[in-house]
């Protein structure tokens, strides 16, 4: 099947789109247990960055859920389709010339590596948003963790499915210790520094 495919070049292209958009396009992927922070986070760094005139796409994990990806539940292979059709809109988002923030617990290396390699190293940016479970447990904002507990929610991730941090993220970004204000903040400063690299 594959074989008889030929990708086809487009006239405008990845650099064209982004030169239009004068910004260096990048998808910022946040990792972290349900309830560390992604979402909230994710919003405020949208909001930050359009602040400072940049185009931007966030695609945030209950979202994509109920769309692209309604087909998948939480068992490791969905997981991993899930983060493969992630990884290629993201590829899609940045020749588009946005910068993108996604938001997933993408709980497994592998998966995150797959990732990576979908969209490129020098556009890939991990950012490990990391709270200790016991915490996440306690904000519980969904209810959830209260309904894994009780048996009612199979494969949660934390309860009895794996989540394997990041071993060395470009940012990380402690939310037990931090408010929203200061984790969005150390992620702007972090890009602003990459930019001027
Ligand atoms: S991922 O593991 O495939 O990256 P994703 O980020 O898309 O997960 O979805 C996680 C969201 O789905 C959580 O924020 C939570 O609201 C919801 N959810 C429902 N069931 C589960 C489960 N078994 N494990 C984790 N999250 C779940």
């Amino acid at each position: 099947m594959k074989t008889d495919l030929v990708f086809h070049p487009t006239a405008v292209t990845a650099s064209t789109r982004a030169a239009a958009k004068a910004q260096r396009p990048v998808v910022i992927w946040f990792t972290g247990l349900s309830g560390a922070g992604k979402s909230t986070i994710a919003n405020g760094l949208e909001q930050g960055l359009l602040a400072k005139g940049r185009h931007t796409f966030l695609l945030d994990g209950d979202n994509i859920r109920l769309g692209l990806c309604r087909d998948l539940g939480f068992s490791d292979q969905d997981r991993e389709e899930n983060i493969r059709r992630i990884a290629e809109v993201s590829r899609l988002f940045l020749d588009s010339g946005l910068i993108t923030i996604t938001s997933f617990i993408s709980p497994f290396h592998r998966d995150r590596i797959i990732a990576r390699d979908i969209i490129g190293h020098d556009a890939f940016i991990e950012v490990f948003i990391d709270a200790p479970l016991p915490e996440c447990e306690r904000r519980d904002p969904k209810g959830l963790y209260g309904k894994a507990r009780a048996g009612l929610i199979k494969n949660f991730t934390g309860i009895d499915s794996l989540y394997e941090p990041p071993l060395s993220p470009d940012v990380h970004i402690n939310t037990f210790e931090n408010d929203i204000e200061t984790s969005v903040n150390l992620i702007l400063s972090f890009l602003e520094k990459r930019e001027r690299q």
